[in-house]
């Protein structure tokens, strides 16, 4: 015998699925409706690759247009075995884009005008295949065309058995994509197509959206505002091969200079040595020791609006650098090594509109000591962490203090969500102090 289900419990299921309606409208359109939405007169360009769950793409298609966006589909080939061009024509009002070599008109130039118009790229779902060849930058059809000339940001939502999605292949072209600034929605855990269960669920089609309304609120955060972001350690030379330096990997830095770009700043990274790979269309300026980070951090932050120092700075560096090799003498036991002071840089950079935000690495008295930092330095933000538990790792654990007083501990987080958290808290004292009369 099958479950029954009461009238009274029927009820409260659909009050339920509409109040989760309306919450999730409300998320995405705005409590004041469509004109709200962040998504309200955009272009998107809807990327649908060959798995089952394109399905469910027809539903991002739908709440993409119920916000107000102009939905350009483009579909692979073997998208098109699973779900109809005519299912997504039919909710986007618009034609679906499947082939490469259309005829160029005088308002549709092939992937070019897609790409240039795009404020943002979704690609839903993303197979295995999709993502190599996003990662790997192949221009064999319109949407890897597409993918490679647009400057819009880019959403993928991967979707593919948990056995595929947790092979290194896999990971690997994702953390490729990451890197270069691509947001990753999902994969859920959850029933596959195989009947399965396990991680490789396309992300809803909700949580698509709503990832899509933060990147475009997000995109226009910081439109127009430069940001300076230095990273990494300083390395003081002794020697032609020997230096003084820190254990600091850049990845807070490089994270943070990420942040900017995706909120639509201009961003110049000063950087010292490290294994990374700067964010795409970012400043790149390489440097060794405090003195030259010093030098590139007063050029760059003329006519700035926001520098945020998180490298490691050496703050002494050896008084003298031999021009040789250093050589122990056979019975020497020890060797003195004179230190001078570095520039403390973020305390005498001093320009009156500039946002200026430090980080605090402790091994003791975290908040005392950051707040002390905060003030002596002049900071509008400091971000304290545990300099043990930081330096080197991918995630932190950080409180964010600043001149308004407000103190704030996070919970642990990758450093690419605390650069995001960073980026919301300098945005919202920019846009206070230029509101201030
Ligand atoms: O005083 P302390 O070195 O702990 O301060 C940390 C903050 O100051 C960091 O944001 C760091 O990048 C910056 N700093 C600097 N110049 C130095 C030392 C630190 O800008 N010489």
């Amino acid at each position: 015998m099958g479950s029954r289900i009461s009238r009274r419990g029927c009820r409260v299921a659909v009050r339920r699925l509409r109040y989760a309606e309306s919450y999730v409208r409300a998320r995405l359109f705005g409590t004041d409706g469509i004109t709200m939405s962040p998504l309200n007169h955009t272009a998107i360009v809807l990327g649908v690759t060959g798995g089952i769950a394109a399905f469910k793409s027809a539903s991002v298609a739908s709440l993409l247009v119920q916000a107000g966006s102009r939905v350009d589909v483009v579909m692979t080939e073997s998208a098109q075995r699973f779900i109809q061009p005519l299912t997504f024509s039919a909710i986007t009002h618009t034609p679906v884009h499947t082939n490469a070599f259309a005829p160029w008109t005088d308002e549709h130039s092939g992937h070019v005008s897609l790409a240039r118009n795009a404020d943002l790229l979704i690609v839903a779902p993303a197979t295995a295949a999709a993502i190599a060849r996003l990662a790997l930058g192949l221009a064999d059809d319109l949407l890897g065309l597409i993918a490679l000339s647009t400057e819009a940001p880019i959403i993928v939502a991967p979707a593919m058995e948990d056995r595929m999605f947790n092979h290194p292949s896999v990971r690997d072209h994702l953390v490729t994509l990451a890197e270069r600034g691509v947001i990753v929605v999902g994969p859920d855990h959850g029933r596959l197509a195989s009947g399965a269960i396990g991680d490789g669920r396309m992300a809803s089609p909700e949580a698509i959206v709503e990832a899509a309304a933060t990147q475009l609120r997000r995109s226009s955060q910081l439109h127009g505002r430069k940001v300076v972001v230095t990273a990494g350690g300083t390395q003081e030379p002794l020697d032609p091969v020997r230096y003084i330096g820190n254990r600091s990997s850049g990845m807070m830095g490089y994270a943070l200079a990420a942040a900017a770009m995706s909120a639509g700043a201009t961003v110049t990274l000063i950087s010292g040595p490290t294994t990374l790979r700067p964010p795409c269309g970012a400043e790149f300026v390489e440097v060794t020791t405090a003195v030259e980070m010093h030098r590139e951090v007063e050029r760059a932050t003329f006519g700035a609006d926001i520098l945020i120092m998180a490298a490691a700075v050496a703050d002494f560096r050896p008084e003298t650098r031999s021009e040789r090799k250093l050589k122990k003498q056979v019975d020497q036991e020890f060797m003195d090594v004179r230190l001078v002071r570095n520039p403390d840089i973020l305390a005498s950079i001093d320009r009156p509109d500039l946002l200026k935000i430090g980080f605090a690495a402790e091994t003791e008295d975290l908040l005392a000591n950051a707040k002390r930092k905060l003030e002596a330095k002049h900071l509008a933000i400091i971000v304290a962490n545990d300099a043990e538990l930081t330096i080197g790792a991918s995630s932190s654990t950080a409180t964010i203090l600043t001149s308004e007083g407000d103190v704030t501990a996070l919970p642990p987080m990758t450093k690419s969500s605390l650069a995001a958290k960073v980026i919301d808290v300098a945005t919202t004292m920019l846009n206070r102090a230029d509101r201030r009369p």
